[in-house]
């Protein structure tokens, strides 16, 4: 079978990019983010996307997420080619275990700490059936818990500190039951000790549920807790090392 037919290749990555090309804008706007990158992520590692700003590490994610479709390339999860499926199908197999924490917490404002969380538990639980069982050992208020947010269930974002607001963030994708959690700059907005803190949390917290783990990021901390560093340049991916 080709590709086109969603054929299933046998790999052992979780996701995997091939030759993935994308571009934004026409004419004379258009511009290249990324030139023919492959990337394959593992099930359960801690990768990092580093690179200076506009280098396309938040395209990179937008593409293991879904949320752009490449100009050239393809794009496999557990194998299965996604560009070759329609889109209902595509969000299906996002529904399997993807989650997004994006730069800057993106909390729905008018809903509390525990709403968040619970709203995010409940919208992938009917997404997919699957792994209900694991879903259901983590209530919302257990999730606010683990992050150290008891206090705050009833909190609205205006009335969280951006590292509150960020572990809210982080409780959210939790209750997705990610496979795979893409992370864009978590500590972009946060002083350096709260930083550290969030790291530290996101680390156990990878332990425990063990999904594979994709922060894009310019912090260079970030990068040196990272089972991997992909570096990025122009578009292209211009090293790959193990710290
Ligand atoms: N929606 C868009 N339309 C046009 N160009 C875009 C769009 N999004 C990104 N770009 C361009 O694509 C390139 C890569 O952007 P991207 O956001 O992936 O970089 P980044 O590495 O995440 O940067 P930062 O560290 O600043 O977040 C940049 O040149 C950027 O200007
Ligand atoms: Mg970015």
């Amino acid at each position: 079978m080709s590709a086109a037919t969603g054929a299933v290749k046998a790999t052992s990555s979780l996701i995997a990019c091939e030759g993935v090309t994308v571009s934004y804008g026409e004419g004379e706007a258009r511009v290249t983010a990324l030139h023919s990158v492959d990337l394959a992520v593992q099930p359960g590692e801690r990768l990092a996307l580093w690179g200076r700003s506009g280098s396309g590490k938040t395209t990179v994610l937008h593409v293991l997420g879904g949320l752009v479709v490449p100009n050239e390339g393809s794009v496999t999860w557990r194998g299965q080619e996604l560009s070759s499926l329609d889109d209902a199908a595509r969000g299906r197999a996002r529904a399997m275990g993807i989650a997004y924490i994006f730069q800057g917490s993106n909390l729905l404002s008018h809903f509390t700490a525990f709403e968040n969380v619970a709203f995010a538990r409940e919208a992938s639980a009917q997404s997919a059936g699957r792994r209900s069982d694991r879903r259901a050992e983590h209530e919302p208020e257990d999730l606010l818990e683990l992050v150290g947010l008891s206090a705050k269930l009833d909190s609205l974002p205006n009335e969280l500190s951006g590292g509150e607001a960020q572990r809210v963030a982080i409780a959210r994708a939790l209750a997705q039951s990610p496979e795979l959690l893409l992370c864009d700059e978590p500590t972009g907005h946060l002083d350096s000790d709260t930083a550290e803190r969030v790291l530290d949390l996101m680390e156990a917290l990878q332990r425990e549920f063990s999904f594979a783990l994709v922060t894009a990021t310019h912090d260079a901390g970030v990068g040196a807790r990272a089972g991997r560093v992909v570096e990025l340049a122009d578009g292209h991916v211009v090293g790959v090392t193990q710290p």
